[in-house]
C-alpha cells in the first residue's frame, strides 16, 4: 500500500518549523527598547545634544556614519570596529577620509551601557545619533525603527565596491543608491547632507588644477584656488573647505541653491545640478526647503534600513570599538 499522504506527525513537525523560522525573522520597529531600555533614546539624544555642545562638527559626523555604516552591506556599525585582533577597520579605507570623532561614539555607548548593559547596539546608536545630529544641525526631526544588531565583522575590504568616490559620476551614484533600494528622488535628497562640513583639499585639487574645471562658477573657483592653493597639499596639514559658506552648520536646501550655481565642492555635488534625471528634484529642493526636509526624513529612513541584522543575528557589542570577547 503506497502512502499519499505523509504521517500526521510528519506534517505537524513541518508545521512547526515553518512558524520556527517565521518567528525567528524579526523586523525592525518603532520603540523597539520601550521594554528592554525604555530611557535608551532619550538618554542616546541627551549625549548628542552634549557632545555637540562640547564639539558641534560631532553631529556632523553622526550624518556621515550613518552613510558610511549602511551603505557597506547594513547599518551594523561594522564601520565603528577599530584595527586588531584580526580586524582591519573600514575606517582606514581611502574612501572613509577625512572622517572624525570616532573616539567619542563610546561616550554614548557609555551612557547607555550604564542604564542597560548589553542591551542597545552599536548600529541603533549610528542611526540614533544620526537622527539626532540631524536634529542639532537644523534638519527635520526624524522618526526611526530600531532593533539593529552589531555585525561580527568588519567590511573593510569592501569599502570602495559600495562608498561612492570623491569623483564618482552622477551616474555611477545613482546606481549605488539603487541598488540599496533608494530612488533617485531619495538619493538627490541625501547629498543634502553636504550642505554641512567640509572637504579637503586632497579631495577636490584635481578640478583646480591643472586648469580649472569649466563646469565650475570662475569666482568660486578663485575661492577654492585661494584655500587650496597648491595642486599636491601635504597630507599632514588640514586644508580643507567649507561645503557650504552661507550656513556650514545647517542641513538646509542651501546646498542646492549653491549647486545650481555650480558652487558644488564634489563632481557628484556638480552633476547632480545638471543631469536631466536629478535636475527637476534639485531645482524643487533649492525652491522649497519644506519639501527637501520631507524628502530627506524620508531617504535618511530608506537608508538607515538598510539590511539591518535582527532577531539573534550578530551581536550587542558592550564598545563599540571591539568584537566581544575581544
Ligand atoms: C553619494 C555620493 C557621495 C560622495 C561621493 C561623498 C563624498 C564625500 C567626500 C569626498 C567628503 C569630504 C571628505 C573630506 O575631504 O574630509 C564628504 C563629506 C561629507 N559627506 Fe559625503 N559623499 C556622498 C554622499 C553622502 C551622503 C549620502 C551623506 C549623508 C547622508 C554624506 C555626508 C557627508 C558629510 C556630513 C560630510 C562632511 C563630513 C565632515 O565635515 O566631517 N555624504 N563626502
Ligand atoms: C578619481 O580619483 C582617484 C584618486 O582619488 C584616481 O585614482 C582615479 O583615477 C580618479 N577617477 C576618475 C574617474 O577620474
Amino acid at each position: 500500500m503506497a502512502t499519499t499522504k505523509p504521517p500526521p506527525n510528519i506534517t505537524f513537525f513541518f508545521l512547526l518549523l515553518v512558524l520556527h523560522f517565521n518567528l525567528g525573522k524579526s523586523q525592525l520597529q518603532l520603540n523597539y527598547y520601550t521594554n528592554s531600555c525604555s530611557k535608551a533614546e532619550e538618554i542616546i539624544k541627551q549625549q548628542v545634544f552634549q557632545l555637540y555642545n562640547k564639539h558641534g562638527n560631532t553631529a556632523i559626523s553622526w550624518v556621515r556614519n550613518l552613510f558610511h555604516d549602511c551603505m557597506v552591506k547594513s547599518c551594523d556599525a561594522s564601520l565603528l570596529l577599530v584595527t586588531g585582533g584580526g580586524v582591519v577597520s573600514e575606517q582606514t579605507a581611502e574612501r572613509s577620509f577625512g572622517m572624525r570623532n570616532f573616539k567619542y561614539v563610546n561616550i554614548i555607548k557609555d551612557a547607555v551601557e550604564q542604564e542597560c548593559p548589553l542591551t542597545v547596539s552599536c548600529a541603533d546608536i549610528v542611526a540614533l545619533s544620526a537622527r539626532d545630529g540631524i536634529a542639532m544641525l537644523g534638519g527635520p526631526n526624524i522618526e526611526m525603527k530600531t532593533g539593529r544588531r552589531d555585525s561580527k565583522e568588519s567590511y573593510a575590504t569592501m569599502v570602495e565596491e559600495f562608498i561612492p568616490n570623491h569623483n564618482d559620476s552622477i551616474f555611477s551614484v545613482l546606481s549605488s543608491f539603487q541598488a540599496i533600494g533608494v530612488d533617485i528622488e531619495a538619493t538627490v535628497a541625501l547629498l543634502g547632507a553636504h550642505s554641512v562640513g567640509r572637504v579637503h583639499c586632497k579631495n577636490l585639487v584635481h578640478r583646480l588644477y591643472p586648469t580649472v574645471d569649466e563646469t565650475l562658477n570662475p569666482s568660486h573657483a578663485a575661492y577654492l584656488k585661494r584655500r587650496c592653493p597648491t595642486p599636491h597639499p601635504d597630507p599632514k596639514s588640514v586644508q580643507y573647505v567649507r561645503s557650504d559658506l552661507k550656513t556650514p552648520m545647517i542641513i538646509d536646501n542651501n546646498y542646492y541653491k549653491n549647486i545650481l550655481q555650480h558652487k558644488g565642492l564634489l563632481t557628484v555635488d556638480e552633476e547632480l545640478a545638471t543631469d536631466p534625471r536629478t535636475v527637476p528634484y534639485v531645482e524643487k529642493m533649492a525652491d522649497d526647503n519644506e519639501y527637501f526636509r520631507q524628502q530627506f526624513s524620508r531617504a535618511v529612513v530608506l537608508l538607515s534600513e538598510n539590511n539591518p541584522l535582527t532577531g539573534d543575528e550578530g551581536e550587542i557589542r558592550k564598545d563599540c570599538g571591539y568584537l566581544n570577547g575581544k
